[in-house]
């Protein structure tokens, strides 16, 4: 699969149950440490997210590199940011809930991406004053009372797809980074550049995937230069039982109503 300069490739799967062959076909992809946090999972839930995570993030980037999935080595930065080992120049991001899993992949720099259930939109509203700055609280107050859970759950995923881009996620920086939503609706990063010196490289988007808001990161314009994946296996049965099937998402999956796209910084 080719990525071509400055294009991002979104990969997206559904979490569900995996069959116990699934399982176990996935299972020796793992590196010791991977398996070792697998063992240590509470529940089968938390397993099966795990598994057809770390599946996903494999089979994706063994698809970009002549290498196998099992042989891919990775490092992780001081704040836990995994990264290919040793790097070709290949980046990746990855958020999962208990539903759907997305890998983010370019080869034209850091990426970050952050999806969250609509679900959660009122927990994120409970804790604004924790993670929000005043002036996107002020911001979010200005809107009618209906539309506040949407933005703050946008807000909640642009600042945590940012913080995972620049890999310092969110113990180091919420405070220090504001999406201002100006008076179109748009949204502007705002950062305190002791954390970040090169600001103006990022574009972003938020939108929906799946029932999840979803937000993405990266340090070129992609509107016009996104590709979207759903993985699937192949049917139980078949040879290649767990290569990932991949079919191009029709382009209204994702980029559809309130995308918002910019360079974007002040
Ligand atoms: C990164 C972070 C924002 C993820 O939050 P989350 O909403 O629970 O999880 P998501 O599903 O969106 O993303 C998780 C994935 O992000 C990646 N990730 C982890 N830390 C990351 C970081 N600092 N930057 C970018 N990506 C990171 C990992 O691939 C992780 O998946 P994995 O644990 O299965 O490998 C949060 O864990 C965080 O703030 N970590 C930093 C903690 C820290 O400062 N640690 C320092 C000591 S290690």
């Amino acid at each position: 699969m080719v990525i071509q300069h400055k294009e991002l490739h979104l990969w997206y799967t559904n979490v569900r149950t995996l069959t116990p062959y699934e399982a176990e076909n996935i299972l020796p992809l793992l590196s010791d440490t991977e398996r070792n946090r697998y063992g240590k999972l509470p529940d089968a839930g938390r397993r099966n997210e795990f598994l057809i995570t770390r599946h996903l993030v494999r089979t994706v980037l063994s698809s970009h590199l002549s290498r196998k999935p099992a042989d891919l080595c990775f490092d992780n930065n001081q704040f836990g940011k995994p990264s290919l080992s040793p790097s070709c120049g290949l980046e990746f991001n990855i958020s999962n809930t208990c539903q759907l899993a997305v890998c983010l992949v370019s080869f034209s720099g850091p990426v970050g991406v952050d999806i969250e259930q609509w679900s959660r939109a009122a927990d994120v509203m409970e804790v604004m004053d924790r993670c929000f700055s005043q002036k996107e609280i002020q911001k979010l107050f200005s809107l009618p009372p209906a539309l506040r859970p949407e933005r703050a759950l946008s807000l909640w995923t642009l600042k945590e797809a940012y913080l995972k881009a620049i890999g310092i996620g969110l113990a180091e920086g919420l405070n220090n980074v504001e999406f201002l939503y100006d008076s179109t609706g748009k949204p502007r990063l705002q950062v305190d550049p002791r954390i970040d010196a090169q600001t103006n490289r990022w574009h972003f988007c938020v939108t929906d995937i799946m029932s999840h808001k979803i937000a993405l990161m990266a340090p070129f314009l992609f509107r016009k230069r996104i590709r979207i994946f759903e993985a699937k296996p192949c049917p139980h049965g078949q040879p290649n039982v767990w290569n990932i099937l991949r079919y191009e998402a029709p382009a209204n999956l994702i980029v559809k109503g309130n995308i918002h796209e910019s360079a974007a910084i002040l």
